[in-house]
């Protein structure tokens, strides 16, 4: 234990932080004022500095429920005691002390909290990412690596083009000091913070003299992104040099990169990075993703899938078949909302997870909320390609068929919400592909979904 997780004692309530709040909360004690003037941040962040806020000038910094929904069951007793908020593997990150509640209020519709800050990290540790970062120079070690003075610090949002950082020490001058910031979260077309760190840190490695550091950012948007890099900056003590995500040479770089094509425009040094992520269709991660009623046809068809794909293709696959997944993963969880919820969530993280070491994922279960589809979609969109399949066969027919004998359950009230009976199914609008097995046989069905595979180039036979 270092010294300053002594300080964290029993009974102090723990409340874990994730994502953009954990991120601002890492720049304010890394010393950013960060741009956020109101209680709760409007749509910018949940969390903010309330150092001009203008009402509690004692107070540094505020919590609200959106940035730390665990926040609510602790809410009763916090009032002056103290707080201790944590990354999502529970480690402490910080101590919010002389706590005060402020109820929701006019421009601020949810409860939060503010107190005095103090760090509980030591901040050799590099919470973003498991790989060595830059080695400090000798100063001050309780700074982090990112918010020490530079004479030029250059943000990213993209890699480094061709020719980029040749332009970039030109500018700097002979003997100058170049600083390369790499956000830790996402970039604003989606690249992952880690894939973006390694492509700007293998051009760096083949150039020398340029210190890359992981900052904690996380880009909200083009107002909230302008004033963030302001607020870096001003901590820095030097300006900062953005480059953006819209550059048009990076978009066809991106272009390149996500079509599997090699980027020509890249630093070559950045290349792998990108290819390691997003690889030639044929070898990259995917999640084919079939939603539907029970009894519509979902489980026949992945079944067939995943002996197509076996038999032909040298891809490696896994069936996340819905009732399956209830047996094992998600044993114990009931058919409400949450527990739907939480079932596709579980379904998609391991999704992703094989997309992410580019295998083929086929789920199969209902998945009637379109919030939580959008919610998988976006998680494995991170780290591979994701296919929506509606199997659309008509409630009437799933009912007729019931193979299951559980539509007549549902009707006598035996089953409660069933889903088309008794609890809704929001009908997809982003599908990639709409399947009616009325009427067809397992194999019309199965090259329907084969066609789309092979056009795409996800599967070659
Ligand atoms: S989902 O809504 O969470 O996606 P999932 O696909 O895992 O559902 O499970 C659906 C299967 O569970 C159905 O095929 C059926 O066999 C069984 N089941 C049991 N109770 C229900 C219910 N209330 N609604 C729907 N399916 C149910």
């Amino acid at each position: 234990m270092t010294a300053p997780d002594a300080q964290t004692s029993a009974g102090t309530p723990h409340v874990a932080v994730d994502g953009a709040v954990l991120a601002d909360l890492e720049l304010v004690l890394g010393g950013v004022q960060l741009p956020w003037s109101h209680l709760g941040g409007g749509a910018a962040s949940p969390v903010c500095d309330l150092a001009d806020a203008g009402d509690n000038p004692d107070d540094r910094f505020s919590l609200d429920l959106r940035g730390a929904p665990g926040l609510a069951s602790h809410l009763p007793g916090l009032d002056g005691a103290a707080l201790v908020l944590t990354d999502p593997t529970s480690l402490p990150v910080a101590r919010l002390q002389a706590v005060r509640l402020i109820p929701a209020r006019e421009g601020l519709d949810v409860d939060a909290v503010s107190g005095t800050l103090t760090t509980l990290r030591p901040t050799t540790m590099r919470p973003t990412t498991s790989r060595p970062t830059t080695p400090r120079p000798p100063g001050d070690p309780t700074l982090p690596a990112w918010s020490r003075p530079a004479a030029v610090v250059v943000v990213v949002q993209r890699p480094l083009l061709r020719d980029e950082l040749e332009d970039l020490l030109t500018a700097v001058g002979p003997g100058g000091e170049l600083r390369v910031l790499v956000p830790t979260g996402p970039t604003p077309d989606g690249i992952p913070g880690l894939v973006l760190l390694d492509a700007v840190r293998s051009v760096a490695a083949a150039r020398g003299a340029v210190e890359v550091d992981p900052v904690p950012v996380f880009w909200r948007g083009p107002a909230e992104d302008t004033a963030l890099v302001e607020a870096l900056a001003d901590r820095v003590g030097s300006p900062a040099v953005v480059l953006g995500a819209e550059d048009p040479r990076w978009l066809a770089v991106r272009a390149d990169v996500l079509d599997g094509r090699p980027a020509l425009d890249v630093a070559a040094a950045a290349e792998p990075a990108l290819t390691a992520w997003r690889p030639p269709v044929d070898r990259r991660g995917v999640v084919v993703f079939f939603t539907g009623f029970s009894g519509s046809g979902k489980s026949s068809i992945a079944d067939a899938l995943v002996e197509h794909v076996r038999t032909r293709t040298r891809r490696t696959i896994t069936l996340l078949d819905g009732d399956v997944v209830r047996t094992m993963l998600s044993s114990g969880l009931g058919f409400d909302r949450a527990g739907r919820d939480l079932n596709i969530r579980r379904i998609g993280y391991v999704a992703a997870e094989i997309a992410r070491h580019h295998g083929m994922a086929v789920c199969a279960p209902i998945a009637p909320f379109a919030e939580t589809r959008a919610a998988v979609r976006r998680m494995v969109e991170q780290v591979g390609d994701f296919v929506l399949v509606h199997v659309s066969t008509p409630i009437e027919e799933c009912e007729r068929r019931d193979r299951k004998g559980l539509y007549a359950r549902a009707r006598s009230g035996e089953i409660a919400d069933f889903t088309g009976i008794s609890s809704p199914y929001e009908a997809p609008t982003d599908a990639d592909l709409v399947v009616d097995t009325t009427g067809r046989t397992l194999e019309e069905s199965l090259d329907e979904v084969l066609d789309l595979l092979r056009t795409t180039g996800w599967i070659t036979a």
